[in-house]
């Protein structure tokens, strides 16, 4: 067996090296810093994301989301500037170019797989409380940065924990339950309509917990905690893995309190009352079978 190998599967041996009592008790319930000890591993360097750019552009084109310019903490996504160069040429000029690089589904590529996948079967078990019979998906992105970039104001479906790599940023993290942060109509629209949803209200920053970013610690994120990401002056490099949880009640109860708020009524936040939860969520099995459909079937039409 070769040094690099016995390396590589050393540090794959570690992955996250936070104390497994607050992994177990912290996971999904609140933010906290964690510790890791994949900064040196091969597969996240630059010169193998250059690669990891090209190989995804080739094989996996929607694998890979990139922008670039003077983006505010606020800016929706659906207003990013124009593209001025390809992902690699990106890549080439990030020390440059204020972009902001985003590998998704990286455990897709072949030469990730393994290493990712590993990777998730040691937080999981990290984690305990028979967390794998609520996953619906696992999922790593990676995050590469140019300096001084920021990642806009936002929340997730996924429940992720972040891992510094390369270079320091700042994250802040929101609590969930501020409904002055976090509005429960905010809530609803994200989960029903709209991806922004989120609005960033500069009043509250002052309640955000701000965690300093750098190789060797990250942060976790539990679904629905707002956050934004402000990097410091140089190359950042992130690992994101996530899990996103089988929650089709919590997600059809917002989406039914977003229907009764369009039709003038106040409706209950969930987790008040089971019982109402689950009617709300069952009355809404329908629509998103029918959404569900209806989107099937406009994809098939398009590649007919
Ligand atoms: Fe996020």
């Amino acid at each position: 067996m070769s040094t690099q190998t016995v390396l590589n599967d050393l540090l794959e041996e570690c992955w996250i090296t936070t104390d497994g009592e607050k992994m177990s008790s912290g996971f999904d319930r609140e933010h906290f810093e964690i510790t890791h000890s994949l900064t040196e591993h091969p597969l996240l360097q630059i010169p193998e994301l250059m690669e990891l750019a090209d190989r995804t552009k080739k094989t996996r084109p929607a694998g890979i989301y990139y922008d670039a310019g003077n983006i505010r903490v606020d800016q929706r996504w659906d207003q990013m500037p124009e593209k001025q160069f390809s992902v690699v040429e990106t890549m080439k000029r990030i020390e440059t170019c204020g972009a902001w690089l985003l590998f998704k589904d990286v455990q897709k590529d072949p030469q990730y797989k393994a290493f990712l996948g590993s990777g998730w079967e040691k937080i999981k078990a990290k984690i305990g409380n028979n967390l794998q019979t609520r996953i619906l998906r696992e999922d790593a992105l990676i995050f590469v940065t140019s300096p001084k970039r920021i990642a806009t104001y936002h929340i997730d479906r996924e429940c992720s924990f972040l891992l510094q790599i390369k270079g320091t940023k700042t994250i802040h993290i929101f609590d969930r339950a501020d409904r002055e942060v976090l509005p429960e109509e905010e809530i609803e629209r994200f989960w029903t309509v709209d991806n922004n949803a989120p609005v960033y209200k500069p009043q509250f920053q002052g309640r955000a917990t701000s965690y300093t970013l750098r190789p060797g610690n990250g942060v976790h994120i539990p679904v629905n905690c707002p956050h934004w990401v402000e990097n410091d002056d140089n190359v950042s490099v992130s690992l994101n893995v996530n899990v996103q949880f089988i929650d089709t009640i919590r997600a059809n109860t917002y989406r039914a309190n977003h229907a009764l708020r369009t039709l003038g009524l106040t409706p209950r936040p969930p987790g008040q009352s089971p019982a109402v939860d689950f009617l709300k969520s069952r009355s809404m099995v329908p629509v998103v079978a029918a959404k569900a459909a209806l989107h099937k079937l406009a994809s098939l039409r398009k590649s007919s």
